[in-house]
């Protein structure tokens, strides 16, 4: 049985009492659910998030982090930096991460494996551009993804692997992914994964959608069986949206 796992991705949102006052209304609203719930604020304010949800099952995440132990980058925060402040899951491979900031799947390769060289969970996002999807490559691109960032990994690694499907297209858009859509994709996601390592790993890992799901579309979603949860923007950010969001899955 595959974990259910409904993560929000704060992006560049939300200042230190903006932050607590989220918080308190989720843990406040929660509904019983076996699902995971990840929140994953700015860095200025996880150490924060995880006093304010101390006694919560809500889970911290980080949105980022360097592949180094320390050193000469001006502006980057460690694994050890996170798990300092007991944050043990990271969100890599964001396509604003890869589009904005230039990251290749080289460096995010090697910033997976710094995580999992920690300990850390990974929640590793990848997905097409539209013109990708156009011309019909959507498929191809998403498979270069995955073997370029994920595939050196050996099998024991999966088990810390969370992937999220994001076409680039559907994220803050409005622009939908159809349930039909992602769960053709998730399909090929874990035959990818079933031809590269084995069925067993393709089976447990969870694979989330992430790209505009609200309140109105998500119980669809994730209704298909090889969509395990949802990666949120947009929606995380308002606590009755992200709580209907939870109580879909
Ligand atoms: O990482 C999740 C994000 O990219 C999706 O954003 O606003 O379309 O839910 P949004």
């Amino acid at each position: 049985m595959r974990t259910k796992i409904v993560a929000g991705n704060w992006k560049m949102n939300k200042n230190l009492e903006e932050t607590e006052t989220l918080l308190t209304e989720l843990s406040a609203k929660l509904p019983d659910t076996d699902a995971e719930v990840i929140v994953a604020p700015t860095f200025v304010n996880l150490a924060a998030a995880k006093e304010s949800l101390d006694s919560s099952i809500i889970q911290v995440a980080a949105q980022n982090m360097h592949y180094a132990e320390n050193g000469a980058y001006t502006g980057e925060i460690s694994a050890d930096m996170l798990l300092n402040i007991e944050v043990d899951i990271v969100i890599l491979g964001h396509s604003e991460r890869r589009s904005l900031f230039g990251e290749s799947d080289g460096l995010l390769n090697k910033k997976v494996k710094a995580a999992l060289g920690k300990g850390m969970k990974v929640i590793f996002c990848f997905g097409e551009e539209l013109e990708d999807r156009k011309s019909d490559n959507h498929f191809s691109v998403v498979e270069h993804q995955l073997k370029n960032g994920l595939f050196d990994l050996d099998a024991k690694a999966w088990g810390s692997i969370i992937l999220a499907y994001e076409p680039v297209w559907a994220i803050g858009t409005g622009e939908t992914a159809s349930p039909e859509q992602a769960q053709e994709m998730h399909a090929f996601i874990r035959k990818t994964i079933s031809e590269a390592y084995n069925n067993s790993i393709a089976d447990a890992v969870s694979i989330l959608y992430g790209g505009s799901v609200k309140p109105s579309n998500a119980e669809e979603i994730f209704s298909k069986p090889d969509v395990d949860g949802g990666l949120i923007g947009g929606a995380s950010l308002k606590g009755d949206d992200f709580v209907s969001i939870i109580k879909a899955i």
